[in-house]
């Protein structure tokens, strides 16, 4: 079955939705997810969303914090621009009845996270992202011009390739008219076709064997992009959040947000002992690279598994006021923070890269936009910024129906695209090869390609990824599609992109740190 949309949007996190709510504006919005709509990166998001509200706070200040963070890499006008836009689009959170929490002067209650130089993180409670999601689930309901695809996964973009025309690496000039999608209930593949699409597929979570991230996270659109042969960029810089609940077998890893080390918290070792200074003079409350690499450090060289976050020394009801959720999760295993140290260990938690786009957020790809983590901004550069992931979302989401109504009058939808061609494939004989191919390939990226790197571990890495690449291609090619395959596939190109781009980074710098080359070059802004 065809379908035809003005506007096409994968994914339906803070930068799938907000993009759909403003769209629907100019014309037909199909949301596609591949699950519900609450499974999303956004639901978990907890610390909040970073934006300069009152003094002393001032862009100035914001948009130094996230160049220090980002080590250099960060596109300059792109900081300027989320940080200046950020206000606005908080304006426009809260007309959709989002509710961030206020003090007793009726003023918001701002927190403060690592690498930040003053308070200015809008919350609410330390469920953020669950209260984000919700309220714009309640709004896209009630739009008559979105059409909600709950369960149907996105496979394939649509190109010129699906024309029969022959696209090689340097062609420029690709066009997007939508995407084969895959209704998972019915099992049958449809063709959605659109005049703009926009890519909102999220994190990359799930290509580690241990993320804060839900399952979904499998990069996607990244992966679908790259085999469209559209530009991908930074995949070496993958934050790994260094204050994850240590309980081992737990997936997603439960978070603890930085916002209770900005509330007082401590780092400490098993010992006891506070160890942060000697690694920064921000101590626990310096960016999350440096925090995870020494947690890593300090876990490494005493044969550890974890070490402590100390809140303890709080006033206990306060605790419990600002972090309710934390403090309910940890009760449940047996920890009581207000009394007990919290065990904790860094864990795969964002991907600074991703699509390339521009300001408009454009990717390389005509007619096809992205936003939210599947992108590549700039923002972040080589290290984001704890809480300006939803922000540069909702920024640049908006930015993208800017640049796409300008445009779409002009667009027509492409009518020649073939159905899905499913012949000589038959359903996949033993699943328990797709499952244990994913396992393989988590073990691969958190044994090689995690918070230190060598180019011995990232050879050995991509040499046993072009096996499981192969057995994956051959299966795929006479297997009916299913999600697991796909998201296999899409795991595989991941983990092959971030290995390859590590490659080929002779330095550290933020995120991205190698023994062979552990002095950053010169610096990039
Ligand atoms: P997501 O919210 O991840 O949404 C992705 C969507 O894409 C989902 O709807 C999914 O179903 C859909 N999708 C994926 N693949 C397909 C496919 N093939 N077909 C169809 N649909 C598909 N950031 C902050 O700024 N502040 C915080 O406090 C914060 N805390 C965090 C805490 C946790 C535990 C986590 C995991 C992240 C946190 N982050 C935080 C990061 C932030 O939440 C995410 O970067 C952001 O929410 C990503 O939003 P998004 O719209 O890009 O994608
Ligand atoms: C957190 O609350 O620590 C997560 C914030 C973020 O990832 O931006």
């Amino acid at each position: 079955m065809t379908r035809k949309f003005d506007f096409l949007v994968i994914g339906s996190g803070i930068a799938g939705i907000s993009f759909a709510l403003k769209a629907a504006q100019h014309g037909k919005v199909a949301l596609l997810c591949k699950t519900t709509l609450n499974e999303s990166n956004t639901s978990y998001a907890q610390g909040g969303i970073a934006s300069v509200m009152y003094e002393p706070d001032s862009f100035e200040k914001h948009i130094e914090d996230t160049v220090i963070a980002g080590d250099g890499h960060c596109n300059l006008e792109v900081v300027e621009k989320v940080i200046k836009e950020a206000p606005s689009q908080i304006e426009e959170l809260l007309r959709w009845g989002i509710d961030f929490d206020k003090n007793e002067q009726g003023l918001f209650d701002l927190h403060r996270e690592g690498g930040h130089s003053e308070h200015r993180i809008l919350h609410h409670k330390d469920n953020t992202g669950y209260e984000i999601q919700q309220s714009l689930i309640h709004q896209v309901k009630a739009h008559p011009e979105i059409e909600v695809f709950e369960h149907h996964f996105a496979i394939e973009i649509l190109t010129q390739h699906h024309l029969g025309e022959w696209i090689t690496h340097h062609t420029s000039g690709i066009e997007c008219y939508g995407a084969y999608v895959l209704n998972q209930r019915t099992n049958n593949i449809h063709t959605f076709l659109s005049k703009v699409t926009l890519m909102a597929t999220g994190g990359i979570g799930s290509v580690y064997s241990t993320s804060t991230n839900p399952d979904i996270a499998t990069g996607d659109g990244i992966a679908m992009v790259h085999r469209a042969r559209g530009t991908i960029k930074d995949m070496e810089f993958v934050q790994f959040h260094p204050t994850a609940l240590y309980h081992p077998g737990e997936r997603p890893t439960f978070l603890i947000t930085e916002a209770i080390r900005g509330y007082g918290a401590v780092l400490r070792t098993q010992n006891g002992k506070e160890f942060m200074q000697k690694y920064d003079e921000r101590a626990s409350l310096a960016p999350r690279d440096i925090v995870a690499r020494a947690i890593d450090n300090e876990m490494k060289t005493r044969g550890h598994d974890f070490v402590y976050l100390d809140v303890t020394k709080k006033d206990a009801e306060e605790t419990k006021i600002h972090f309710p959720n934390i403090y309910k999760k940890c009760l449940e295993y047996g920890i009581d923070i207000t009394k007990d140290y919290i065990p904790v260990s860094p864990t795969q938690h964002y991907l600074c890269g991703g699509i390339l786009v521009d300001t408009n957020a454009r990717s390389s790809i005509n007619r096809l936009y992205a936003a939210g983590e599947c992108s590549c901004s700039g923002l972040h550069g080589a290290n984001r910024l704890a809480s300006n992931s939803l922000i540069e979302g909702i920024v640049y989401a908006d930015a993208a129906v800017k640049d796409a109504i300008k445009h779409i009058a002009k667009i027509s939808i492409n009518e020649s695209i073939p159905d899905w061609n499913d012949e000589g494939t038959s359903l996949p004989e033993e699943m328990v090869l797709i499952t244990q191919s994913f396992r393989e390939v988590e073990q691969i990226m958190s044994t090689y390609v995690g918070i230190v790197r060598s180019n011995l571990r990232l050879k050995r890495a991509i040499n046993r990824l072009e096996i499981l690449y192969r057995e994956t291609e051959h299966l795929f090619e006479k297997s009916v599609v299913s999600r697991e395959i796909c998201e296999l596939r899409n795991v595989i190109s991941i983990a092959y992109l971030i290995i390859k781009q590590a490659l080929a980074r002779k330095e550290s710098r933020g995120l991205h740190y190698t023994v062979d080359y552990p002095e950053r070059m010169k610096n990039e802004i």
